[in-house]
């Protein structure tokens, strides 16, 4: 995945240790009796780290929508906060404590590019604006072949192209996540594109599988799982749910996404899960379910063909692996 440093997606999987949960600053605000008051600058929280300031995102639990189930268990709450990707802040799974630092009260939203009218919005404004919260259960597959399923609370990304009126000319959406060395270590390396930056088609983008999601495990979303808001596409690869979106571009050229500006030929545009297309370096045949470290059948599509299978009719007839890199 690296190009200068062994990926730390190659790393052994021991090398990653489970921690305890950190006290989320909203929870640490109603334990310590100030719920409601409207901080909004970052304290010193649990264990002397900086608990960060969450974007003041009303609605949780969220009702869970039923119409998105699982067939395998939810993974522990522990596991799937505290074995994270976030280069940004290390390329280890181990950065939970690191990322507390980023600070996500208040948070704007950039939309921009062909719509009607650019806009800039508060997190908490453009998730009202777009419908309010719901809860989802979705699986999600990390290229590296581990896997989880989590409660997702957010809105559709639908809505939110819904509310950005594209421009006719618009065929892809670009999200960007923030810039900010002086609080994310790994944006001082160098031969990383920062920021990270992932796209979908619109047609993809306007999928009902398609989620912007601002919590998990119905409470806002912690800090190394992408707060305030990030993407989820469980169709997909992990690699293209960016984390901590800032700005939401449409535009008519096809995005060239962080991976794929470091390694084209392993970390593709489309990266639809599919196990009969092996990574250049290992198999895709099976998964690793975190919490349980039990090793199941990876599924085409990640097991949501029937949602999504028609977007890519006719597309590369002869040439099919490129929309599973
Ligand atoms: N978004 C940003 N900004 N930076 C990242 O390093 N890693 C991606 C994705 N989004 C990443 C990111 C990868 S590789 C995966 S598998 C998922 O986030 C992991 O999400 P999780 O840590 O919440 O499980």
């Amino acid at each position: 995945m690296l190009i200068k440093k062994r990926p730390s997606w190659a790393m052994a999987e021991a090398d990653a240790t489970s921690e305890h949960i950190y006290l989320n600053r909203r929870e640490w605000l109603r334990a310590a009796g100030f719920a409601g008051l409207g901080l909004t600058t970052a304290l010193t929280g649990v264990g002397g780290f900086a608990a960060a300031a969450v974007a003041a995102i009303e609605g949780y639990p969220a009702p869970r929508n039923m119409a998105y189930r699982l067939d395998r268990d939810i993974t522990p709450e522990d596991d799937a906060t505290t074995y994270t990707n976030f280069y940004e802040f290390g390329s280890s799974k181990n950065i939970w404590k690191r990322a507390q630092k980023l600070v996500t009260d208040p948070w704007m939203v950039t939309i921009d590019g062909l719509v009607e009218t650019e806009i800039q919005l508060d997190a908490e404004d453009l998730i009202a604006k777009a419908g309010g919260l719901e809860e989802r259960l979705y699986r999600h597959r990390c290229v590296e072949a581990w896997a989880m399923a989590v409660p997702w609370s957010g809105v559709p990304l639908a809505n939110l192209v819904k509310l950005a009126k594209p421009k006719p000319e618009a065929k892809y959406l670009q999200m960007e996540t923030f810039l900010d060395p002086s609080i994310a270590p790994g944006q001082k390396q160098s031969w990383y594109p920062w920021p990270y930056v992932e796209g979908l088609t619109l047609a993809e983008a306007t999928n009902e599988l398609a989620f912007l999601a601002t919590g998990i495990y119905g409470k806002p979303m912690p800090a190394q799982n992408g707060a305030p808001i990030r993407l989820v596409t469980p169709w997909k690869y992990g690699f293209k749910s960016v984390k901590s979106i800032t700005r939401f571009t449409f535009t008519d050229k096809q995005p060239v996404s962080f991976w794929e500006q470091l390694n084209g030929n392993e970390y593709g545009f489309w990266a639809n899960v599919n196990p009969d297309v092996p990574h250049p370096r290992w198999s895709q045949k099976t998964e690793r379910l975190l919490g349980s470290n039990k090793n199941v059948r990876t599924q085409i599509y990640n097991g949501y063909g029937e949602q999504v299978a028609g977007l890519y009719d006719g597309m590369f007839p002869n040439d099919g692996r490129k929309l599973f890199h």
